[in-house]
Formats: C-alpha cells, structure tokens, sequence
C-alpha cells in the first residue's frame, strides 16, 4: 500500500516533536540536578581554600560598599584574602571597588569583611553575586551587616544621612531562582523582619550615642549600571522607596535563605535623579561615601565592642 507524501511528512513531524519533548524533559531534569550539586560544591570548594590560609570562624559577617572601606582599619586583622586567589570567586571588575576577604577582630568579635563587593551589573549572575555572602555563612557567620553607597529617594534623607534599612524592594532576580540548595534553606522563604528589629535598634541606639541621628526606610536594589531616570525616580517612590542602589537586596535574601541575623545600613551619598537639579555620579558617591565612612566605622565598632550580637 502507497503512503502518500503528506502522511509521511505528517510522520516525520510527529516524531521530531515527540523527540524534541524527550529531549526537553531529560535536559531540564539533568539541568536541574548538576546545578543543585555545582552551587553548593563551588560554595563547599571557596569553603575550602579559605580553610587552608585561616581557622578563624567569624561570628559576624560585614559587607562594605563602594567607598566605605576604612571600616577596614579598626580591625584587627588577622588574615587578608583576595578575592582573586579563590578559585570559582567573582572578581569584581569595577575601578575603585576593592576585592578581598579581611579576618580579624573588632571590639573582641571574630568578623570577616567583604572589602567590596561584585554587582549584578558586572554581568555576573545573582548566584554569583550572593556566592561571598553564602561562603561567610559556612564559614559561621550567622549575624550580616550589609552596607551600601545609595541615592535618596525622599526629601529629609539629605547626602550625608546614615539609613538604616527596615525593609527593602526587589527590582531585579532573585537570586533563590533556579534548583533550590537544600543544604542552604527552604525553597520559599519567608521575607518578614528581614532587617532584623532588635538589631536595628542597637545599631540606631549606638549612632544616637555618638550624636549621629540615623534615618530608617526602605530601599530599593535596581540592576544599574546606568543611574535610574527621573520617572524611574518617580516610581520607586510611589512604591514606598526611601533610598535607592544597585547592590544589598539579593545579598539580604541569600542571608534571609540561610537563617542569618540581618542589618542593613545605607549611606546616602546623593539625591537620586530627578530629586534635585545634578545628576548623580559615580565620582560624587564615592567621594560622599568616603567621607561618610569613618563615622561608619564608629559605629560597627562601638556596636561590635558594646554587645553581644548572639545574646540579642
Ligand atoms: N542611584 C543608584 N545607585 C546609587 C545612587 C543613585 O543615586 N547613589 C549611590 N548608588
């Protein structure tokens, strides 16, 4: 019997689909299970190599920002590793931006010390990005402080003003998507009380103590690297954005994932776009932020001297 040409043609194309599905379900089911088994072995891998320079296991995690390096010269520093002698770590790519781990101690407190960070921006994935924050947690540290350069979104927050951060928006991947790493956290997470309340306040009470008032809001973490436009302005403060930056958010939900203590603190070098009559740049934040930094400083170590973060 003669099969005519459109029956075999419409053979022909069921097959491929049926093999294009097949092929589909096996990619993305292998897909899944290598990812799951490489983030957590790359994290397992930084774990390691940092294990062969220090044991120091350092209860409080600290992420300084664009310009807020001189935290960096309280410490008293035990072992300094760059991020570039880590196998598997990003680098960042920005001129200024520093790129190390600092082990030591501040006010009697085991810390270690991102001394800059690598940004979204730079073309890295979030899970690249939030890779320092997930080695700090193996290596002990429950508690985070998360510090940024950031622009102001209202009007009472003049450059100059520190704000701690009650809550924060989102605007680019989260960086849990993909293959859920088990070893971490749940698959969903809960993003109550991020910024944790009472560690806020002992932050707060500590500026207070030195005469320096602290701002609180929430701030919104967008992708960069271009600043944001006038109406972009506009929208992140209808939705109830105080501060504005390029970095923190995806950092605080791997911190979030992995059950650690959270503060964030922004220092707002600038008014965002649109809020006043210059347009931000990267020269002005960096020149505020340094400015800003001793007083930082200041703080995390009076905070790290006065208390006991596990006791809080
Ligand atoms: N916009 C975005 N990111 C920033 C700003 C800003 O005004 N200032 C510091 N980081």
């Amino acid at each position: 019997m003669a099969i005519s040409a459109d029956r075999i043609i419409a053979i022909i194309a069921v097959a491929v689909a049926v093999a294009s599905l097949c092929c589909c379900i096996y990619h993305t089911q292998s897909n899944d299970s290598d990812e799951e088994v490489d983030e957590y072995e790359r994290i397992s891998h930084c774990v390691k190599q940092i294990r062969e320079c220090t044991d120091m296991v350092p209860e409080v995690a600290i992420v300084l920002g664009s310009g807020l390096s001189t935290v960096v010269d309280r410490v008293d520093v035990e072992t300094v590793i760059p991020y570039s002698k880590i196998d598997g770590f990003p680098v960042s790519t920005v001129e200024g931006h520093k790129g190390n781990y600092v082990f030591g101690k501040i006010g009697g407190t085991d810390v270690v010390i991102m001394q800059g960070r690598v940004h979204y921006y730079e073309g890295y994935s979030t899970q690249d990005v939030v890779l320092p924050i997930r080695v700090m947690h193996e290596l002990g540290a429950d508690t985070i402080i998360i510090t940024n350069a950031a622009g102001s979104l209202n009007y009472d927050f003049e450059p100059g003003t520190f704000m701690l951060i009650t809550d924060h928006i989102c605007a680019v991947d989260s960086p849990l998507i993909g293959p859920n790493i088990d070893e971490l956290g749940d698959r969903f997470v809960g993003m109550m009380n991020v910024y944790d309340p009472a560690l806020t306040q002992e932050i707060e009470d500590v500026a207070a103590d030195f005469g320096i008032e602290m701002g609180e809001g929430v701030y919104v973490q967008y992708a960069g690297p271009q600043f944001e436009t006038a109406a972009e302005t506009k929208m992140f403060r209808l939705w109830g954005a105080d501060a504005v930056g390029m970095s923190t958010v995806i950092e605080a939900i791997a911190a979030q994932h992995m059950g650690m203590r959270i503060a964030g603190i922004s220092c707002i070098t600038d008014m965002a776009t649109g809020m006043s009559d210059v347009s931000p740049s990267h020269e002005e934040v960096e020149k505020m932020a340094k400015k800003m930094s001793s007083q930082l400083a200041q703080i995390i170590d009076e905070l790290l001297s006065r208390y006991n973060l596990s006791e809080l």
